[in-house]
């Protein structure tokens, strides 16, 4: 699949707009993400770098609709996803974002297959189909032979893999991912590394990278550092607009 462009180059996608988080703390307000905005375009690629507490991850999960800002707007595609109601936003994650985390998540009683279908399912595919499409994403993933193993049975990487392609499997037009290889040796990140790259070449899917990995997020064309909650560079084709 192409990349949609236009004479414009690629379309926004997604437009953080001056949003605030904070989270209740020791009886008062502990601010976390502090006026961010951002703009990310079909297909791009982004890494997120900071020290440790910077915001990063809360900025993933208000992005991704798993937590909401507590001032400011999301768009998806000029649709502020922080007005829909709890079902509604269940429903748009489900169809538009894909997550991966620093530790897999995967469901421990069910094998990679089972795993991978489960967006599918939840997203009324009928289970024939649902079951199709995880077995294309696994063997993409190249791990066609262990489609009845448990993650238990998997190594590092291998349930990495499974991880990404259930986070690919509802085909989402972004892919989330926090610390994506922070518990794989190097050898295994590079190449979970270029994996995540060459799907993204594939798909046309954006990634949103949040890294302390220096050499994951050197491979993406564009990449924003936080620090204390806020957006202090943003680095690449079109960087700069986050920092208005
Ligand atoms: N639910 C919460 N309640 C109170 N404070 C929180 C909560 N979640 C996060 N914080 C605080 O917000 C700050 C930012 O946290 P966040 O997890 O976004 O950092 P990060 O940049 O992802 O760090 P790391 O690189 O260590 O993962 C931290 O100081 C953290 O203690
Ligand atoms: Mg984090």
């Amino acid at each position: 699949m192409s990349r949609p462009t236009s004479v414009d180059g690629p379309r926004t996608l997604v437009e953080v707009v001056h949003i605030h988080k904070s989270f209740p703390h020791a009886g008062g307000e502990l601010p976390v993400l502090k006026d961010v905005n951002l703009v990310l375009r079909q297909g791009e690629v982004c890494a997120v770098v900071g020290a440790s507490g910077a915001g990063k991850s809360t900025l993933l999960h208000c992005l991704g609709t798993l937590d909401l800002p507590t001032r400011g707007e999301i768009r998806y595609e000029g649709r502020n996803v922080v007005e829909l109601t709890p079902p509604e936003l269940a429903e748009f994650r489900n169809r538009t974002i894909g997550f991966v985390f620093q530790f897999h998540h995967l469901l421990p009683e069910f094998d990679a297959l089972e795993n991978v279908m489960m967006p599918a399912l939840i997203a009324r595919v009928p289970p024939r189909q649902a079951r199709e499409r995880a077995a294309a994403m696994l063997e993409r993933v190249g791990l066609a032979h262990r489609l009845t193993h448990r993650p238990g049975e998997l190594s590092g990487g291998e349930q990495q893999r499974v991880a990404i392609a259930r986070a690919l499997v509802m085909s989402p037009k972004l892919l989330l991912a926090d610390e994506p290889t922070g518990n794989l040796d190097t050898k295994t990140s590079r190449e979970v590394h270029d994996l995540l790259f060459e799907l993204n070449a594939e798909t046309g899917m954006a990634m949103l990278l949040v890294t302390h990995n220096m050499e994951l997020a050197r491979l993406a064309p564009r990449c924003i550092r936080m620090a204390d909650g806020r957006l202090v560079e943003d680095e690449g084709p079109a960087g700069g607009e986050g920092l208005a």
